[in-house]
């Protein structure tokens, strides 16, 4: 199996490659794709120095020659040039002003449904041919306004839900995904492949999903903007699930800005997940997200410190002393800090095991995934039961066996949401709403603040929003993040907050790929 792959995955290039000569060569862009934002590159098609297929092609190349180390891209879109091709068409044709992200390159993790020649496999080849029915909502969205499906990027396999020893960034069918900055550290994950496809430049903006943890985590290790929007603000519909009562898709890009461009396209209801989409529409606010990109955001909010569970650094590391700074800079900026407070029953809602969140979503994975694979128009596999017996078929040659499944074989002895699963929930519920939902209102909070993803679990299991964004960079140069959070629709006051950090600070670096990177000499 992993030699078919490989061949099958080298041949997806090889395609692409064929498929750009074909196009006629325009002439060489003097832009500057490093770091390249959605605005700049906007500013670029506008006075003609830039194209759409040019940008295309920017990244298709790029990708062929980082992604056999970094491995954050499982397939690229055969007709993304011709996606391309038809953007700047339009502009061409109707010069008028367009969506921020038409014609701009866009990778999805690979649990994101596409109806196209792309294949939607959460990283495994068991689900390899199947074919989705249609569009997700937020691919729907997507194309709608133009942009350009780059491809699939990888992840965490099954968004890290197959097996407990699993590292996360693997999946089996792209192997290992590597932080850029670190080849030693974790690129943490489940939405490893986009936060390291937008770290190292390999997409302009790129999409992931949180269950718990997955977008903001990986976001924060990579050094990159990550958006956890609150449950159901994003359309669910023809996304590989682990947890509907959880599971969110939202943005990693390289500034709160292309993130927030990226919420707006994808924000909003979607028939195919109605209950969710429409309960939370009432937060979208009219204009859009972007009217909260303020530079001066940071005037007047209240947020709160949480230490105790979560800043947990020892006092000399470069981490603590760095938080120091930022907190007094966004106190010069007029932000209002009230520090140490707590989260009532913050070590149970951290315990996975101890809040119910395990029990309940090791139960929920089992009837999303079955209802998920029978909405598929065809699949190798139709039910958990059928994914467990692929994996133990195909055992020696996927490192099933080094890995194992147990947290599939557990979700499948689970028998749907009965009396103890909905008692977990209602524990949750109850954590949520004497914890968070109590602290915030009693202090007339904005926003929390925590480092890197720990408050992940707490964001999780009530639906709440999150945006990680980077904030310094350790001894030997690995990111780490700032992670603002706060209740159900906070997404405008998280956003001017984000922004007027991201804006002061200044912090992203793309990596160098010199430390710790061996890559350098095969560039
Ligand atoms: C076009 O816009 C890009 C992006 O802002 C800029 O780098 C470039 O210098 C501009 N070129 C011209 C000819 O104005
Ligand atoms: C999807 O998977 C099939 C089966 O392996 C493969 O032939 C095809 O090339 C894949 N699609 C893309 C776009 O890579
Ligand atoms: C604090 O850090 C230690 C050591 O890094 C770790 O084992 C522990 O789980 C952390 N505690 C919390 C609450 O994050
Ligand atoms: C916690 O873990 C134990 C043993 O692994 C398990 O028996 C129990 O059901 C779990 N509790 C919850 C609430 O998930
Ligand atoms: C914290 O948890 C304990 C026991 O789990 C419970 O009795 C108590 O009500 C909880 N406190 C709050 C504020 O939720």
């Amino acid at each position: 199996m992993p030699s078919h792959h490989l061949h099958s995955f080298s041949s997806a290039f090889t395609l692409v490659t064929l498929f750009s000569l074909s196009f006629p060569l325009s002439t060489h862009s003097s832009f500057d794709f490093n770091e390249a934002t959605v605005d700049s590159i906007q500013e670029a098609f506008k006075n003609r120095s830039l194209t759409s297929v040019q940008l295309v092609r920017h990244y298709l190349s790029r990708i062929n020659n980082l992604n056999p180390r970094l491995r954050a891209v499982i397939e690229v879109n055969p007709d993304a040039l011709a996606q391309a091709v038809k953007a700047d068409l339009e502009r061409e044709r109707y010069p008028y002003d367009r969506n921020r992200l038409h014609g701009i390159p866009i990778l999805l993790k690979d649990n994101i449904g596409t109806a196209d020649k792309l294949n939607t496999t959460a990283g495994s080849f068991a689900l390899l041919g199947s074919v989705v029915s249609r569009d997700s909502g937020v691919v729907r969205r997507l194309r709608k306004v133009g942009a350009v499906i780059l491809g699939k990027a990888s992840m965490s396999e099954w968004a890290h839900f197959r097996s407990e020893t699993a590292p996360n960034g693997w999946c089996a069918r792209s192997g290992q995904g590597i932080n850029p900055y670190a080849a030693s550290a974790s690129p943490c994950g489940s939405s490893s492949g986009p936060a390291i496809a937008a770290a190292a430049n390999l997409a302009t903006v790129t999409l992931g999903t949180e269950t718990d943890g997955s977008i903001i985590c990986p976001a924060a290790v990579n050094s990159v903007v990550g958006i956890k929007p609150t449950v159901g603000l994003t359309s669910r519909s023809m996304v590989i699930p682990v947890s509907p009562r959880q599971d969110t898709i939202g943005p990693i890009c390289r500034t709160v800005r292309d993130a927030v461009y990226v919420l707006d396209a994808i924000a909003g209801y979607d028939v195919y997940d109605s209950k969710a989409t429409k309960e939370a529409a009432k937060y979208i606010p009219k204009g859009g997200y972007r009217r909260f990109l303020n530079f001066d955001g940071l005037r007047g909010k209240r947020i709160g410190i949480l230490r105790e569970g979560f800043f947990n650094f020892s006092s000399n590391s470069v981490q603590a002393k760095i938080f120091e700074q930022h907190f007094s800079l966004m106190r010069k900026k007029g932000a209002i800090l009230m520090d140490n407070l707590q989260i009532a029953n913050t070590s149970v809602i951290l315990d996975y095991n101890q809040s119910g969140e395990e029990l309940a979503v090791v139960a929920e994975f089992k009837v999303a995934l079955n209802n998920y694979l029978s909405q598929l128009t065809s699949s190798p596999v139709r039910s958990l039961a059928d994914v467990i017996s692929f994996n133990e078929k195909h055992k020696k040659e996927e490192k099933i066996k080094e890995y194992g499944q147990l947290v599939f074989l557990a979700s499948e002895s689970t028998d749907g949401i009965n009396s103890i699963v909905r008692y977990a929930i209602s524990n949750m519920a109850q954590l949520s709403s004497k914890g968070i939902e109590a602290l915030m209102r009693e202090k007339q909070l904005d926003a929390i603040v925590t480092p890197d993803a720990t408050v992940s679990s707490i964001l999780g299991i009530g639906g709440y929003p999150g945006i990680s964004l980077p904030a310094g960079y350790d001894e030997i140069g690995v990111p780490f993040g700032i992670c603002f959070g706060g209740l159900k629709g906070y997404e405008p006051r998280l956003i001017e907050i984000a922004y007027a950090f991201e804006q002061a600070t200044k912090v992203r670096k793309p990596p160098s790929f010199k430390d710790n990177f061996q890559i350098v000499s095969d560039l």
